[in-house]
């Protein structure tokens, strides 16, 4: 499964380098099955030794290569450190940033033409959600608009917007309907996002259409982090 960790806007880059010493240890010692990610802010990224399994990702980047874009961060600035691994469509970056899905879209192809694993992120927000499941899987269908499902290296996140940083989980039936839906269609793996901490991640991996989670506030913690890491590893799936 894959087990991974978003660390948006938190963490130097010295307690960056430490967190990750920490979870490659874990790893490399408990001999993990899981695909484990860390998604580091850009300040933090590094040359990270490589341990079965282990990635660092990014969190974001504009969709050239290098150019005159004040303040972005191009993919020469991410090949630098060996980074294959990205998030694309964060809620935070829909709604806080303003991201449309044609942009979002453009980045896709990019991250896609440089053949890097892509983490999309899909979600509806609280109003959505009241309108019941055909309304939420209908917002979820349009966040698919320019987005080729069929590339490889895809991988889907779903994080209701309203579980984000909340401590509302989705209950494990609307996890199940959601996932069980998209997986009618799409063959990436699915991952659950949204408040998933050490005391639901079993119950949320149980989920028979759930490959994994994408984890904010819980995982910025090591020990619990690398609690999340053991009880995947004794899920059986
Ligand atoms: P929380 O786990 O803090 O709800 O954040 C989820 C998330 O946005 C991961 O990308």
């Amino acid at each position: 499964m894959i087990i991974a960790s978003n660390f948006k806007t938190n963490y130097t880059r010295g307690a960056t380098k430490a967190f990750i010493k920490e979870i490659q240890a874990f790893v490399a010692n408990t001999t993990s099955k899981q695909q484990v990610r860390i998604f580091a802010p850009f300040t933090a990224l590094d040359c990270f030794d490589e341990v079965a399994h282990l990635k660092v990702g990014a969190q974001n980047f504009y969709p050239v290569q290098n150019g005159s874009f004040t303040g972005e961060i191009g993919f020469e600035q991410l090949e630098e450190f060996g980074i294959d691994t990205v998030l694309i469509g964060h809620s935070e970056r829909r709604h806080i940033l303003k991201e449309s899905q044609n942009f979002i879209a453009q980045k896709y192809d990019f991250a896609k033409a440089r053949e890097v694993e892509i983490i999309y992120c899909i979600g509806e927000p609280q109003e959505i959600r009241m309108q019941g499941i055909d309304a939420i899987m209908s917002y979820l269908w349009e966040q698919f608009e320019g987005i080729d499902i069929h590339y490889d290296k895809l991988i889907i996140a779903y994080e209701p917007v309203w579980a984000i940083g909340t401590g509302l989980t989705a209950s494990l039936e609307d996890i199940e309907e959601v996932l069980t839906r998209l997986r009618d269609k799409l063959s990436a793996p699915l991952l659950y996002g949204g408040s998933v901490k050490v005391e639901n991640i079993d119950a949320i991996l149980h989920v028979k259409a759930c490959d994994g989670v994408l984890v904010g506030t819980a995982s910025w913690n090591e020990k619990a982090f690398c609690e999340m890491i053991r009880i995947a590893d004794t899920v059986k799936k």
